[in-house]
């Protein structure tokens, strides 16, 4: 049983990877949920997540609320992909669950304590902020994180909201940096392996098709995501790329990566945000981070697809 905290922007693609979470009790403890602001500002974040965790049928994972601006940015959102509620494509609404009154940066400094023997992992599925400032704040608080898995950058992929960046690294940079600069163990998803992760019609069908309401929103969510991406891209299906996050701690085995060197641009405007990746060992920088660049997509889809499908309702 791994001890996870998810960091996330929801974000159709990160309501997919929290009601994976859920559907994976065996696996994982989900202690909590942490928010950003991201794909929308912090007040829809927070709501998202409630909505996600109600509809999931999940009453007990707290939701916290964290930073609302980047740490030296201005917020950068992404409407245009996720809609104006950023869960644009369902009507869900928040009944019987509130934000906690602790903040996200506090609650994981918390729990880092709390299992300091056993240790914590961090999904982090939207921009680096709540994380670099814990690690700012309260230094000590590494030697309590087992790893931090993130979602973020590309670099055979290029980027997604500019031609060099990728969304969450993009937004905050600074926080990118101070995260890959930690010494913790971090694993990247980036775009080079969640653009192998495009959703398939067989997969929306049996969601659509499962009998079960949680399963059938999920469907409807990913139907408003995917039009941004097939419309851009003219690719099959929109990239899941959240749900790669907890789907490689679920089955890594279905992953391949290198342990590499990633810096992070944040002084030129034009490639602000990039990942550079040491992919060759061209220099002597010290590998920080195990960056994946390939999964067995049929398999990620039957493990989401599973997870998602033994929600209860
Ligand atoms: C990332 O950006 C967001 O739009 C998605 O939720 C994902 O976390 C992809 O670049
Ligand atoms: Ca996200």
């Amino acid at each position: 049983m791994r001890k996870i905290i998810v960091d996330t922007d929801p974000g159709q693609d990160d309501a997919l990877a929290l009601m994976t979470a859920f559907g994976a009790k065996e696996q994982l403890v989900v202690l909590g949920i942490t928010c950003v602001a991201g794909n929308v500002p912090l007040d829809l974040t927070s709501v998202n997540a409630l909505k996600i965790c109600e509809l999931s049928g999940v009453f007990d994972v707290p939701v916290f609320l964290g930073s609302a601006t980047p740490l030296e940015r201005k917020l950068v959102t992404a409407e245009h992909v996720h809609g104006k509620t950023g869960l644009d494509g369902t009507e869900l609404r928040v009944r019987n669950k509130e934000v906690e009154l602790t903040s996200a940066m506090d609650f994981i400094i918390e729990c880092a304590e709390k299992y300091r023997d056993e240790k914590i992992t961090i999904c982090a599925l939207g921009p680096l902020t709540n994380i670099a400032k814990v690690l700012t704040k309260n230094p000590g608080v590494t030697g309590a994180i087992d790893e931090i898995v993130l979602m973020g950058g590309g670099f055979f992929e290029g980027g997604n909201i500019t031609p060099a960046a990728e969304f969450n690294i993009y937004v905050d940079p600074e926080a990118a940096k101070i995260v890959l600069d930690s010494g913790v163990k971090i694993t990247m998803l980036p775009l080079d392996v969640t653009h192998k992760t495009l959703v398939q019609r067989d997969f929306l069908e049996k969601l659509r098709k499962s009998g079960k309401n949680s399963a059938r929103e999920a469907a409807k969510l990913l139907d408003f995501f995917e039009r941004y991406d097939v419309e851009k891209y003219g690719s099959q299906g929109g990239p899941l790329h959240d749900p790669n996050v907890i789907v490689y701690l679920l089955n890594p085995a279905i992953y391949k990566g290198k342990l590499v060197n990633v810096e992070i641009e944040i002084n030129s405007e034009l490639t602000r945000g990039m990942t550079v990746v040491d992919w060759w060992r061209v220099t002597n920088r010290k590998p920080n981070a195990y960056y994946i660049n390939d999964v067995k997509d049929d398999k990620f889809f039957e493990i989401v697809l599973n997870k998602v499908l033994s929600l209860e309702i």
